[in-house]
């Protein structure tokens, strides 16, 4: 049996179906909700410019350090820190990483499942029955409060995940990735054709894309560094997850490189679907929950067709919550058969257990719950501001240093196994060992204060 199992380790089928997956997992309610919106607010194309700066510079390079510590140990986040330096303690960054794995999942499927239940509420009516310009609004605060609803949702958004993983790296994420990733794409070129063809629709490229350098000081660089480290998924191990079922034949740099750039693009891409049809509609840009579930479906109610429109953002936005979630129960289930030895069923289903259960709190927190506080965040908030502002920046440290000088020799001609870039090389290793510890650092303690 054992050795069965060693045997059984998966690899990709295709680059293609590995860059995809890893896309899939960095293109989430992020790129939707958040940067269209940071966008438009920090200077437009100048905030791109920095942005794009802050995913080469210090983006990829923890990128490139977790996918290359993944296929040089071919485990799981823990098990490999122990398998490529026995005895440390360096295993502790990995073991954080799947906790804050743990975590993430828990309070991202509770939204996941909101997005879920708002492409069924689309789909029987729900924006083309919105009466009055309230409308959106009420529905969304009758909707997360009502905890049976919500706790449904949450658990079918789950059992999405389950029957995804289950099947396996190449039979289900990798599979899944190759449909639901173009999909995505045809959505959003979808609603971008109709957002632009709306009059009035280029005050919305105005705002997202009009050049305004002076508004880039040190608290917006920090933002675009956070936002980039953030939507690329990284510091808890998703890509060393995804990197260890690699081949060596594959190119790190360039796979890291299409991730990101994917990424971006959607980013950008999201903020052009929303945006004109929102300045078209005469209503005020926002960002996050706000904009999703009451600015836009009050821009859809008055649009023809506004039930149908509804319908394509909330699928958009439903795939790119479950490759997400998918890439983080990944992680957990890596851990539990690479450690535990546990079959891919069972882990599935126990890890995916473990998270909807964690995840219940948060969900209730929007309704019975919402009294319970800690520095006036609910346990949603509590869980996504320790997550996103300690855990996966640490976390994002603890894997640069490891690679940048902890691993030693062996990094190197690791990384080089499929590109041979040995100039990229010196580029990369003085960005992990320098630069983005100290970019993250940064991120780090300025979101304390
Ligand atoms: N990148 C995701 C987004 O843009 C969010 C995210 C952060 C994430 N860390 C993650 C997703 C780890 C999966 C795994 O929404």
């Amino acid at each position: 049996m054992q050795s069965d199992r060693k045997a059984v380790r998966e690899n990709w089928g295709s680059r293609l179906g590995f860059v995809l997956a890893a896309a899939g997992s960095a293109i989430g309610l992020g790129n939707v909700w958040r940067f269209p919106y940071v966008l438009g607010e920090n200077g437009g194309f100048a905030f791109l410019l920095v942005y794009l700066c802050c995913v080469v510079l210090i983006g990829l390079p923890i990128m490139g350090a977790e996918m290359v510590i993944g296929r040089g140990s071919r485990r799981n986040p823990f098990g490999a820190f122990k398998a490529l330096l026995p005895g440390s303690a360096w295993w502790l960054v990995g073991a954080i990483g799947i906790v804050t794995g743990v975590i993430i999942l828990s309070y991202y499927n509770v939204v996941a499942g909101w997005t879920l239940a708002y492409l069924f509420r689309s789909l029987t009516g729900l924006v083309s029955g919105f009466t009055g310009p309230d409308s959106a609004e009420l529905a969304y605060e009758s909707f997360v409060s009502d905890s049976a609803q919500v706790v449904i949702y949450l658990f079918l958004f789950a059992v999405l995940g389950i029957l995804v993983v289950a099947q396996g790296v190449k039979g289900g994420i990798e599979r899944w990735a190759k449909i639901l990733m173009p999909t995505l794409f045809l959505l959003l070129l979808l609603l971008i054709g109709r957002s632009l063809t709306l009059e009035g629709s280029g005050d919305g490229l105005a705002f997202l894309f009009a050049p305004d350098f002076s508004k880039i000081n040190g608290d917006v660089i920090l933002m675009a560094m956070g936002q980039a480290f953030y939507s690329l998924s990284l510091g808890m191990g998703v890509m060393i997850t995804y990197g260890s079922y690699l081949d060596n034949r594959t190119n790190i740099f360039s796979s890291a490189g299409t991730v990101a750039g994917l990424d971006a693009l959607i980013a950008v891409l999201a903020g052009v679907a929303i945006f004109p049809a929102v300045f078209a509609m005469g209503m005020e840009p926002s960002s996050g929950f706000g904009l999703t579930y009451q600015v836009l479906p009050m821009v859809f109610a008055k649009l023809p067709l506004s039930d149908v429109l509804s319908s394509l953002f909330f699928l958009l936005l439903t795939i790119a919550a479950l490759t997400s979630a998918i890439s983080l129960l990944e992680v957990m289930v890596s851990f539990a058969t690479d450690e535990l030895h546990w079959t891919r069923a069972r882990a599935t289903i126990i890890m995916a257990a473990f998270a909807f259960v964690v995840g219940v709190p948060s969900a209730l927190s929007f309704g019975v719950w919402s009294d319970v506080t800690v520095f006036g965040l609910g346990f949603f908030g509590v869980a996504d501001y320790i997550t996103a502002n300690v855990l996966l920046p640490l976390g994002g440290i603890g894997i640069a240093v490891f690679a940048g000088w902890a691993w030693g020799r062996g990094v190197k001609q690791e990384i080089l196994l499929g590109s041979n870039q040995e100039t990229l090389y010196y580029v990369w290793l003085w960005s992990v060992r320098i630069l983005a510890p100290i970019a993250v650092a940064l991120i780090l303690i300025f979101n304390f204060v």
